[in-house]
Order: structure tokens, then sequence, then C-alpha cells
């Protein structure tokens, strides 16, 4: 059912599909370096938080077979995770992922059993995400009304998970069951995730979908045309305040007035428990450019400042549930967690 692969080990390099490059082109992008993983993770080459951990826990690998063999094998190999753990700094499966890692590593006695039990671990975190993904699809499915419409927001969909997705999954799973009417996928500025990316992947699986420009989400929830906003996370503090790509706190903001139910889906890995709550969340910040240019065409005037940050914070009293494949935390405002 996955349209195409997202990212796979290659024997000695890891294949990601060049996310900045959809819908016009397929094009795969093979990572041989952790320099080179390290830059792909950056411009979004590979993107959504759980193939962001699994393409670092990968890149770990890449990073053991690079390092020489020699007595700093452990800290040179260690410095190279430093490197891919500098890429992006909200979404908590990244850390998650290398510090698993890092922790086979350290106990490791040579490069060859290092390479080997990394590499191990790296396909067992691949293995668990899919199966949590598959999970998380039939959990949410089981909340959502017949003949349901949906609006999602950025992509949480295949391209952003080694399995179907977490947003997604559900979407996949309610169309499969027969229960689904449609999806709104934000466009989500300014990289264009939902354009590029939720549109391309739901068409290709045949599920109808309408692309809205953000600023319409608003007018669309109070008119009444969606029963369910679904989403993923980059990371979910241990209060239940989420963070997901920018403009998701409007749209859950929204969403509540309108009294549509907002439901956040996340495996178990992007939970953090070193965030007690949202305040603790440090939120990316993006570059000036992405802003400042569209379609190649310069669009700001030179000299003029942007803010531009790459997620927010949804408050947990604006989630209906959350979803993870363990099961659903229904009304995750009124529990102690
Ligand atoms: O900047 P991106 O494209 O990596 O942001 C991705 C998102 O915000 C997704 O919604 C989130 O990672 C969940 S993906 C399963």
């Amino acid at each position: 059912m996955k349209p195409v692969p997202t990212l796979a080990w290659r024997g000695d390099h890891l294949l990601l599909l060049d996310q900045r490059l959809l819908p016009a082109e397929e094009v795969y992008l093979e990572c041989r370096s952790t320099q080179e993983l390290a830059a792909a993770i950056k411009t979004l080459a590979v993107r959504g938080a759980p193939a962001i951990g699994i393409a670092a826990a990968y890149g770990a690998v890449i990073a053991a077979m690079e390092t020489p063999e020699s007595i700093g094998f452990l800290d040179d190999c260690g410095g190279l995770l430093d490197v891919l753990a500098s890429t992006r700094p909200t979404a908590v499966n990244l850390f998650h992922c290398l510090d698993i890692q890092r922790k086979i590593l350290f106990s490791s006695h040579s490069k060859a059993i290092a390479v080997d039990r990394l590499l191990s671990s790296a396909h067992l975190l691949f293995k668990e995400d899919l199966e949590a993904s598959r999970a998380m699809g039939r959990f949410g499915a089981d909340l959502l009304p017949d003949a349901c419409t949906v609006l999602t927001h950025c992509n949480a969909g295949g391209l952003a998970t080694a399995g179907l997705g977490t947003a997604l999954s559900v979407i996949y799973e309610a169309h499969s069951r027969g229960i689904l009417s449609g999806v709104y996928a934000d466009e989500t500025r300014p990289l264009l995730q939902g354009a590029r990316l939720t549109s391309w992947e739901l068409q290709k699986a045949g599920i109808p979908v309408r692309v809205l420009p953000d600023s319409a989400a608003a007018s669309l929830l109070q008119s009444g045309a969606v029963d369910v906003v679904i989403t993923g996370a980059d990371r979910v503090a241990m209060n239940g305040d989420s963070a997901n790509k920018i403009g998701t706190y409007s749209i859950a903001l929204a969403a509540f007035e309108a009294g549509v139910p907002f439901y956040i889906v996340a495996p178990v890995s992007t939970f953090d428990p070193k965030s007690p709550d949202g305040s603790h969340i440090e939120i990316e910040e993006r570059g000036r450019e992405e802003l400042a240019v569209m379609g190649g065409r310069k669009i700001l005037p030179d000299g003029v400042k942007v803010y531009n940050p790459a997620f927010d914070v949804t408050p947990v009293r604006f989630i209906t549930s959350i979803i993870c494949e363990r099961g659903v935390v229904s009304a995750p405002n009124e529990i102690e967690w």
C-alpha cells in the first residue's frame, strides 16, 4: 500500500527518496557519509519525526563504517553521532534513536561488532515504527464516524515514517474500512509538505484529497465540512502538549471553536520524558530564504527580516485525544500524566 519506499538500507549505504523534489521528480539519494546524511536531514530531503529518527539510526551505522579503527574509534564515531544530532532540534525521535545507537556503540568492543550491532538495531527501529504505524491506524480509525471528512496539516504519512504514517495511517485505515469520505490537506507554508507530499501520497493511494491554503482552514472548520482534524507530532511533552508543524496550533484553536475533535497521532518514540510541558520543547527556527523566494522568484525586499519557526506547540487543552501504538489517551487534559 505504501506508494514508494521513503528510506531503505542497501548493504553499505542509505537510500532516501528526495522529498525536496516531490511531486515533480521521484529521485533517490544515496547517503554514504554522515555529512551527506546530516545535510539530507537538515534540508528536508528526509523529514517527518519518525523518518528522521530512523534515518539517523542508519546514520550511526554509516558513522561506524566511516570511522577508522583506532584507539579513538568510539570517541570519533560518537562525534559523528553528534553531527547527526545537531541537524534538527524539535523532532525528539532523532534523539531517541541516536541515544539507543550511542549506548550500543559505547558497549561495542570493536568496529566490526559496532557496525553489526548498530545495523541490527536500526533494522529493529525501522520494524517497530512500521508496526506502530499499523497499530495507530487501527486505534485511530476506531474513533471515526461513518462517511468521515478529515482535515490534516503538513505530511504525517508514509513519507514521514517507515510505515504508512501517523495521522495518515488512520486515514489509510479508514479508507480501507470504507468509512472515509475525503481529506482536506493544508498546503503547509512555507515548504508545502501538505500540497507537495500529502496530496501526492493520498492521490497515489486513490484517496480523494483537496488542498487548501493554510489561511482557509479556520473558515473550513467553521463551515461544518470537517468531522475531525488529525495531525502528527514532532514531540509530545509529558503533560500532553504537542509540538507539530507550524500552523497546527491555529488549526487546533479553530477546531476547538468549531467543536470539531482534534486528534494527535504519534508513536511512543515521539513522547519526550525530558519535556514536562510544551514550554520545554525547543522550536526550530529556519532560514530567511524559505520565505524570501517562491517558485524561484524573490518575494521579499532585500533587508526585510523574517520570523520562520518550523513548529508550534498545541496546548493539551485543545487536544481531544492522543493516539499512539499502545492505545488512545482520551481527554488528555483531564488526566494526571
Ligand atoms: O519539517 P517537517 O516536514 O519534518 O515536519 C514534519 C511534521 O511536522 C509532521 O507532522 C511530524 O513530523 C509528524 S510525521 C509522522
